[in-house]
């Protein structure tokens, strides 16, 4: 299974220190760059607003697909199916949300902030994650698409290589 990651931040410097709003994004090609520029602008119009700003940006590339190592339609599993994971985190307050193996939701990384916002838990994964994500208010959809189906057939065309097994000689 593929994990897609991002990794974007958006610091807002407070207290005593110059304020210096600021926001970073792991990677500068396909349409990550879209994306810091939505988290920068959300930033810009809504005061220090952080996870408002970081959950924009990550929502973006969700949105964009960016790379397709983001949202859905992208990094299949061995099954073919795309499942997504999120984590936002407030480096101020340390508050966490988190989730995993999130199937058939498209909006993972609000679904993260809900977790933080709503509950005790820090990661929800799985079938309870999407439980959760239905009584948010999130709405079930199709996570494949061509794109992925395609990237799936040539994964397996390609001996399903690579892949994240160390040994497999069980089958
Ligand atoms: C991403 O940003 C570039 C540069 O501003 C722009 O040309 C392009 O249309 C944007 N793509 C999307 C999908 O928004
Ligand atoms: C989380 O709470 C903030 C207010 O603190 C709110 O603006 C935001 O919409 C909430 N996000 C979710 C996904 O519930
Ligand atoms: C999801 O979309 C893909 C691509 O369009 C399609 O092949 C597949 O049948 C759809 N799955 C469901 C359950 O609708
Ligand atoms: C996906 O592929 C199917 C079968 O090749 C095709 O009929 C359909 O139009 C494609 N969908 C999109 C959105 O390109």
């Amino acid at each position: 299974m593929y994990l897609p990651l991002i990794f974007l931040y958006a610091i807002c410097a407070n207290g005593y220190a110059a304020k210096l709003p600021l926001v970073i994004s792991t990677w500068a090609h396909s349409t990550f760059p879209n994306a810091t520029q939505k988290a920068w602008e959300y930033l810009k119009s809504n005061g220090d607003q952080r996870l408002g700003a970081l959950v924009e940006g990550l929502s973006t590339c969700e949105a964009l697909q960016c790379d397709h190592t983001v949202g859905y339609g992208g990094s299949p599993d061995e099954t073919g199916e795309t499942t997504l994971d999120a984590l936002v985190m407030d480096g101020s307050t340390h508050q966490i949300g988190a989730v995993g193996d999130l199937r058939q939701i498209k909006d993972v990384a609000r679904v993260a902030w809900a977790v933080m916002n709503f509950t005790e838990h820090s990661l929800l994964v799985g079938d309870q994650a999407m439980k959760f994500a239905l009584e948010m208010g999130f709405t079930k959809s199709n996570l494949t698409t061509n794109v992925s189906i395609e990237m799936h057939q040539n994964w397996i065309r390609n001996n399903c290589q690579p892949n994240f097994w160390k040994v497999r000689n069980f089958l």
